[in-house]
């Protein structure tokens, strides 16, 4: 069989400037918007434990692994995970790929893709494996670029040559991957339509609990106002039925 080669989307070549680039507190999706919705999301059930699928280096596992959660944090770029088990010595970090865990089923009470699903090459078998090893009754938290925002193939806005700003949207309904390079990174994202989320999530069995595109609170003036125009991210909650 062909090694799968860990650099395929960029991330081992773009891993530096983004352990800078995520600091302590993240981005300004991740500390504006998303952690304030997934913290308490997550905690609310009182999970024993977490895996968080494509964990980068690994600053979502360390807040919750804060929380009393055990967490395992996989990823297939080895120095992710050596910085998050160098953070998080009493955290469980592995390098592999989504689409083939190895952990045996039922064995998580919840799974987590943070902003992650848009990077996973085969979504379905990525899909398919974490409701394998997520217990009955078992929640999937997802945080995504919209599908509007990623079908554009760019980082979301351009500027025009009358100097203003523009969302252009283009081919929705095409399954591609796109490359994108800004602040020392070049990465590799998939642009897929939200209905290929929602089928590939429906067929795994699952069943959608909560959907949410949320607003930021707090954060620069400037970025909540290009935001709230057009939002680029959105969260979704689904249960694996007993
Ligand atoms: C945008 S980063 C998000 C990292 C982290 N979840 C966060 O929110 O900071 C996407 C991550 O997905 C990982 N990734 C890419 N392909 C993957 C795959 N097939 N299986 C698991 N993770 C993958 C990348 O290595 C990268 O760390």
């Amino acid at each position: 069989m062909t090694e799968r080669c860990p650099d395929e989307n960029g991330w081992l070549s773009s891993a530096n400037a983004w352990i800078d680039r995520m600091g302590e507190e993240g981005d300004f999706a991740r500390k504006y918007i998303l952690d304030h919705l997934m913290i308490p999301r997550i905690l609310n059930e009182k999970p024993a434990n977490m895996l968080d699928i494509g964990c980068g280096e690994g600053r979502f596992c360390r807040v919750i692994g804060e929380q009393n959660v055990e967490v395992t944090g996989i990823d297939p770029v080895d120095s992710f995970i050596n910085h998050a088990k160098s953070r998080d010595p009493r955290g469980n970090y592995q390098c592999c790929f989504a689409e083939s865990l190895p952990f045996a089923d039922e064995s998580f009470d919840l799974v987590v893709f943070y902003l992650s699903l848009i990077d996973i090459t085969d979504l379905q078998a990525a899909i398919r494996e974490a409701t394998r090893v997520l217990r009955p009754n078992g929640r999937v938290l997802i945080a995504n670029l919209t599908s509007f925002t990623t079908s554009n193939g760019t980082t979301g806005s351009v500027i025009g040559r009358d100097g203003k700003v523009y969302y252009p949207l283009g081919s929705y309904l095409e399954e591609r991957a796109n490359w994108f390079e800004w602040g020392g990174l070049r990465i590799r994202n998939w642009h897929r339509p939200l209905s290929t989320y929602i089928s590939s999530l429906l067929d795994a069995g699952l069943v959608l609990t909560y959907f949410d595109e949320p607003k930021p609170i707090g954060g620069p003036h400037d970025s909540v106002e290009k935001y709230n125009k057009v939002p680029f991210v959105m969260m979704m909650e689904w249960k694996k039925p007993l």
